[in-house]
Parts: structure tokens; C-alpha cells; sequence
């Protein structure tokens, strides 16, 4: 999947011009517990929605994504307050080592090829801090494609989320979203987990 061709066509089908409803509502109900983290990434920002939500929470905010396309957009929508870092998120040599509270995954986990799910997970415990929060909002069933292609989006289910994070992170919390977006009611899972020493 070419992402930055993606976003110089302008095709964002994935794009929801707001921040992921289940985020929303996260943040709507001021869950105490985010306010322990003060430096959050998102990988795969896109359009950069989400790090907003997360900066006006209060938060130090990464947005990293592939395409200097999306993130040119995405400065010129929130600003220099975010800082907006093109990359891999596979690529652990990109990163400062350990320096995130952190992560929230929206998105991102589903566009990547389910081969590289591992080289994920490791890259996650690379930018937290031990003890750090990952807080996922995953696609377990996502709809099919248009043009009937295999993905991305890839889903994933809950059994196979367990195993590939289990190895270096506690599971705090599985719970369904109270809010998504119509596309997506039914298809999303939330995950929070806390990175082992
Ligand atoms: C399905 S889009 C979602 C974008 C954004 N999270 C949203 O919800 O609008 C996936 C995003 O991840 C980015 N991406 C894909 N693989 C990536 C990788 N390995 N590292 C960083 N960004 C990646 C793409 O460029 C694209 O912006």
C-alpha cells in the first residue's frame, strides 16, 4: 500500500475528519488515570485528529506517520504545538529509547501486514518507558474493501491481540467502545496495557 500516494490522491476513505469517536469519549469522561502519562505518541497520525485530542487533553503529543504528505496537512490543521515526525514505526533505530509514557494506537496496527505484527509490538516496548501505557483501539472486524483487496485494513481478533502482547506487556483492561463511529459499531475493541520492566 503506497500511503503517501494515498494522500497526494487525496483517497483517504479512512480519514474520519474528527478524532475516533471511542477517543472522544475517553477523554469526555476525563479518565483520571491518562493524566498519569505525560508524553503520548500516535503512530500512523494521518491527518493528525487524535494527537490533537490528545494536546488539548493536556499531553506532550508525537504524531508519527509514513507520508509527508499527511503530516504536512496535519501541521497545517493543529500546528507546531504537536510534534510531527515522519517515520516507520517499524524502524526501532528511529526512535529515542524508552522515552514515551504513551502510546495510543488507532489505526495504525491495522494498516501494517499482519507479518509485521511482531516487529509492532517490539517497536512499542522500544518507545515506552518501562511501565509505560499502551492504549489500543483496535479493528477486530474491520469492513470489507471496495475494490474486494485483502486489506489494509487488516483485522485482528482478541485472541491473537493477547498472544502478540502478552510477551512484553500486562493487560489492564479489554472493554467494547461506548461510542464508534456507524462504519464501525460492532468492529472495534479498546486494550489498555502497561509495558513489563
Ligand atoms: C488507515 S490510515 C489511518 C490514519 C489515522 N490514524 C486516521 O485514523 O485517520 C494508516 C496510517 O498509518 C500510516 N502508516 C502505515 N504504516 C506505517 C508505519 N509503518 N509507520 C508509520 N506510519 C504508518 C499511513 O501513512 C496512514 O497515515
Amino acid at each position: 500500500m503506497d500511503w503517501e500516494q494515498s494522500y497526494l490522491e487525496k483517497n483517504v476513505p479512512w480519514d474520519l475528519g474528527e478524532p475516533a469517536p471511542p477517543l472522544i469519549s475517553l477523554l469526555e469522561h476525563y479518565d483520571r488515570s491518562l493524566l498519569a502519562s505525560s508524553t503520548v505518541l500516535v503512530p500512523g497520525c494521518g491527518y493528525g485528529h487524535d494527537a490533537e485530542a490528545w494536546r488539548r487533553f493536556g499531553l506532550e503529543v508525537t504524531g508519527l506517520d509514513l507520508s509527508p504528505t499527511a503530516l504536512k496537512s496535519a501541521r497545517n490543521l493543529y500546528g507546531k504545538s504537536i510534534r510531527w515526525m515522519e517515520g516507520d514505526f517499524l524502524d526501532t533505530s528511529l526512535a529515542p529509547k524508552h522515552s514515551i509514557d504513551m502510546i495510543f494506537e488507532h489505526t495504525c496496527f491495522c494498516a501494517i501486514d499482519p507479518e509485521q505484527r511482531k516487529n509492532y509490538v517490539r517497536s512499542a516496548r522500544h518507545w515506552l518507558v518501562p511501565g509505560g501505557k499502551f492504549l489500543g483501539l483496535f479493528f477486530t472486524d474491520p469492513p470489507p474493501r471496495e475494490d474486494g483487496g485483502a486489506g489494509p485494513p487488516f483485522g485482528t481478533d482478541l485472541q491473537e491481540l493477547r498472544g502478540l502482547f502478552e510477551e512484553v506487556f500486562t493487560i489492564t483492561r479489554e472493554r467494547s467502545p461506548d461510542r464508534s463511529h456507524p462504519d464501525r459499531l460492532g468492529r472495534e475493541v479498546i486494550i489498555e496495557m502497561v509495558r513489563n520492566p
